[in-house]
């Protein structure tokens, strides 16, 4: 699906609930790759799980031209969308930048964690699609770190330190932790309205579940990486996949039976050091070959 600029779109075929993180469109090489993008079909959807950019510019830049290719295109914010960057002239910090976003997004007619949930009825539907900002709160800890201090301590020694500590500003939470906690409530209230009748397509930046950090280079890492209040949502909310970015390790791991698909694109330095290019967009539904 990845720079097929010469293929005709079939406007007949079945449409695809598709999925892409961690743009990071700030390096030209990944910027060339979203000028590229194009759907299957006219009447694909595509969520977009974080991590676009950090610049106000290039994230509407991004937004606007998969808007306008795709048929909805759904978006939840990474922590880089939430920098307040040197280079931006948008100086807006914490949760009043996040509103800016979800304004931005809705001009471009993009659909937010502020807005109602859609559902996909395409191939494998009807589900709910739950885009989520749900932060983190430090609780995936290294090994011995009791504390977020002494988590925290553990990273300065080792010196792998997220940006974020110096750019994601909580304001008007006095941390990030509150702020993830007051997202984590208002999201728990508003998943539990869902009918529980229908499956959903839960979508955050993070993994809710801490078992795919296992397998990053650096543990310390993993305090910037999710929260452990979601750890069953899963399960209780009835999700028929779970899509996040942020780590990027592109793969699927099964937790409970359900698809947790990590769908990044990530640095260049990263995809270009792989074998085989980026498979982007990453297909949710319909549902392919070796996937239950
Ligand atoms: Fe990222
Ligand atoms: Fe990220």
């Amino acid at each position: 699906m990845c720079d097929d600029r010469d293929v005709p779109l079939d406007r007949g075929a079945a449409p695809n609930l598709l999925a892409v993180s961690d743009l990071h469109v700030a390096f030209p090489e990944n910027r060339e790759i979203v000028a590229n993008l194009r759907p299957e079909s006219a009447a694909d959807w595509l969520l977009v799980a974080g991590d676009v950019g950090e610049l106000i510019a290039d994230i509407e830049w991004a937004l606007r031209t998969l808007r306008e290719r795709f048929a909805t295109v759904v978006w939840a914010p990474g922590n880089h969308e939430l920098w307040t960057h040197r280079a931006d002239p948008v100086r807006l910090r914490g949760e009043q930048r996040y509103l800016h976003l979800v304004e931005m997004c809705r001009r471009l007619g993009v659909i937010t964690p502020e807005d109602p949930y859609p559902v996909w009825e395409g191939p494998g539907g009807p589900v709910t699609i739950a885009p989520l900002f749900l932060l983190y709160d430090y609780t995936f800890r290294p090994p011995g770190a009791a504390t977020k201090a002494a988590g925290l301590a553990r990273a300065y020694e080792t010196g792998v330190v997220c940006s974020d500590e110096s750019m994601l500003h909580p304001d008007p939470y006095p941390n990030r932790e509150s702020w993830c906690w007051a997202r984590v409530e208002a999201t728990e209230r508003r998943l539990a309205q869902l009918d529980s009748g229908i499956r959903t397509i839960l979508m955050n930046h993070f993994p809710l579940v801490r078992e795919p950090t296992r397998v990053l280079r650096y543990p310390e890492f993993a305090q910037w990486c999710g929260t452990e209040r979601t750890a069953d949502w899963h399960v209780r909310f009835n999700a028929a996949a779970m899509v996040y970015g942020h780590l990027h390790i592109p793969r699927t791991t099964w937790h409970d039976g359900v698809p947790f698909q990590e769908v990044s694109l990530g640095y260049p330095r990263e995809w270009q050091a792989r074998r085989d290019p980026p498979v982007l967009p990453q297909r949710i539904l319909p549902v392919g070959c070796g996937q239950g």
